[in-house]
């Protein structure tokens, strides 16, 4: 797990540091918690963690923001809230790697960097877990592959900081590789990779859509799809991921379901099975066609997954209607967030400021555009 030359330690004096990118998810959405298959990227986008041993029990975790430093004896971890919540995300891997038999005894400072922004939906959050797991391993040891990090990461999200996310995320942050995409099949938590288009460009637009609703929307959705799943397994038998309904099955039970579940499960067959082609097209070099997978994504996202809004749908219409655009789409979990375009020869900075000019028209709002490159996952260096 050693540094790629390319990246150095931005800290002086410490033990051991750790880094982790952000992701974003090409396509794949709301597929993982249902047992599906996505697709996904790692970003030139970091989050670092540098370690540093101290003489006593305590843990000290510092970032960028002095006010929301954080300060608690090792062995008497507790949940923070207000501006110092963002260390649980710290505070649930050290539970969860104590957990895995890591020895965790010895005081430590934590210093977090990044160059990822937070609440853009291109996991931020992901990226701290992960950062500080390989740091922490590093710093003290520990016999854990990267495929279990991935998972004590995502236990962390869920049972300490509360929200039910898939494997998404920390996979592909775990797996990430320099113009790769990462393969995930969340049933099987198999994870294999796809060789990223030459000559194509990934593009980000960030919306700054206030989201403070995101997470219980984000639990609705998860509960509804429990919901249908546990009804169609109850009409057909032997649904244990919604994914296993095909879209033709569906359509034969439509009238026995609530209409609303109906949606979010054709949502979730239609995206799984979207996913399963477009890794086909990739291999066969179909670009356009993977290009309208993307779109379509998004149409089923918006109709029948109801996650996205009014001002991504704007910037995913302009995109269409964009050249050298191949496909765009919300990316994560939605409600507010990001978008991303997929483009090939003819788009570049010029043609990303005129969505942002055109949705700063429409919105009175700024648009960030960042440009990215499927980029290396999680590592560790001491
Ligand atoms: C968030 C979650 C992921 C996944 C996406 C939607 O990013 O953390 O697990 O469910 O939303 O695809």
């Amino acid at each position: 797990m050693n540094a790629p030359s390319s990246l150095a330690c931005p800290f002086d004096d410490v033990d051991a540091w750790g880094s982790a990118p952000g992701r974003i998810e090409f396509i794949g959405n709301h597929t993982d918690y249902n047992g599906g298959w996505v697709l996904g990227a790692a970003i030139d986008r970091r989050v670092e963690v540098g370690v540093r041993f101290r003489e006593d029990d305590q843990l000290v975790l510092r970032s960028a923001d002095a006010e929301a430093a954080v300060r608690l004896p090792l062995h008497a971890i507790e949940a923070q809230s207000g501006a110092r919540a963002w260390a649980n995300y710290v505070l649930g891997v050290i539970v969860e790697l104590r957990a895995a038999g890591v020895a965790l005894d010895r005081g430590m400072e934590l210093r977090v960097e990044s160059t990822l922004p937070v609440g853009a939906g291109l996991s931020s959050s992901a990226a701290l877990e992960l950062a500080t797991a390989v740091a922490v391993v590093e710093a003290v040891g520990g016999d854990l592959d990267r495929k279990q990090l991935a998972q004590l990461c995502r236990r962390a999200e869920n049972e300490f900081v509360g929200v039910p996310c898939g494997i998404l995320d920390q996979a592909v942050v775990a797996f990430g590789a320099d113009d790769r995409l990462v393969r995930v099949d969340a049933r099987t938590d198999e994870i294999t990779s796809v060789p990223f288009p030459p000559r194509t460009g990934l593009w980000i637009f960030r919306t700054h859509e206030a989201h403070a609703l995101a997470d219980a929307h984000y639990q609705e959705r998860h509960d509804e799809a429990r919901a249908a799943r546990d009804r169609l397994d109850d009409l057909l038998g032997g649904v244990d991921h919604l994914v296993d309904v095909s879209p033709d099955q569906l359509s034969e039970v439509q009238a026995e379901l609530p209409e609303v579940l109906y949606r979010r499960a054709r949502h979730v067959s239609t995206e799984h099975r979207r996913v399963q082609r477009a890794v086909r097209l990739l291999r066969d070099e179909a670009y356009e066609s993977v290009g309208d997978l993307l779109f379509a994504s998004h149409d089923s996202s918006r109709t029948d997954y109801e996650n996205s809004t009014d001002e991504l749908d704007f910037v995913v219409d302009r995109l269409r209607d964009t050249d050298g655009v191949l496909g765009g789409r919300l990316t994560g979990a939605g409600f507010g967030g990001a978008a991303m375009a997929w483009t090939g020869e003819g788009f570049g900075a010029d043609e990303a400021d005129a969505v942002a000019a055109a949705y700063a028209d429409a919105f009175d709002a700024e648009l960030d555009v960042i440009a990215c490159r499927p980029a290396v996952g999680a590592f560790a260096q001491s």
